[in-house]
């Protein structure tokens, strides 16, 4: 065969490889997002005893995976303190995730980009208690905004 079909089939070759990369790397990164999961790893979550909704985050996290320690406090004033989440971006329990915080019902998209991407900051919040977020019922209907919070300033992390 002369070098200028060689150098033909080499090109096809090429470009009939370039999907196939994407398509490895995107299954490998789907595989990496998932495995922070199945790691059981350890939360803490801080929430108030008779609060049910607190209990329905405790469940999701369980169901995915989370190995959790709940610990009931009457008031958790003490621990939006020493996290630093202010009032504007609290919901009704505290979760402990390594070193970071997650407050209130954080979806698990946001709880994955947190683990993958590792961020330099102090948490992440989900204020208040938006219907449809897990642990809460109802149907979602509005878009979910996530901050991250740095020193007690927040911005934007995700919107779902
Ligand atoms: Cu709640
Ligand atoms: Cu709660």
């Amino acid at each position: 065969m002369s070098k200028k079909n060689n150098l033909i089939k080499l090109t096809i070759i090429t470009i009939f490889s370039i999907p196939f990369f994407y398509i490895i790397n995107f299954v490998t990164e789907t595989k990496d997002a998932v495995a922070n999961i199945n790691n059981k790893q350890i939360v803490e979550v801080f929430k108030t005893p008779s609060c049910g909704c607190c209990n329905g985050y405790v469940l999701f996290l369980e169901k995915e995976n989370f190995k959790v320690k709940q610990t009931d406090m009457r008031s958790l004033h003490t621990i939006k303190q020493k996290y630093t989440i202010p009032l504007e971006m609290q919901s009704c329990h505290t979760t402990i995730l390594d070193k970071y915080f997650i407050e209130g019902h954080v979806p698990l998209e946001a709880i994955n980009k947190l683990l993958k991407e590792r961020p330099d900051i102090d948490g992440i919040a989900l204020p208040g208690m938006p219907i449809g977020t897990p642990g809460m019922p109802g149907d979602k209907d509005e878009p979910y905004v996530i901050y991250q919070l740095v020193d007690g300033k927040f911005s934007v992390f995700m919107t779902i």
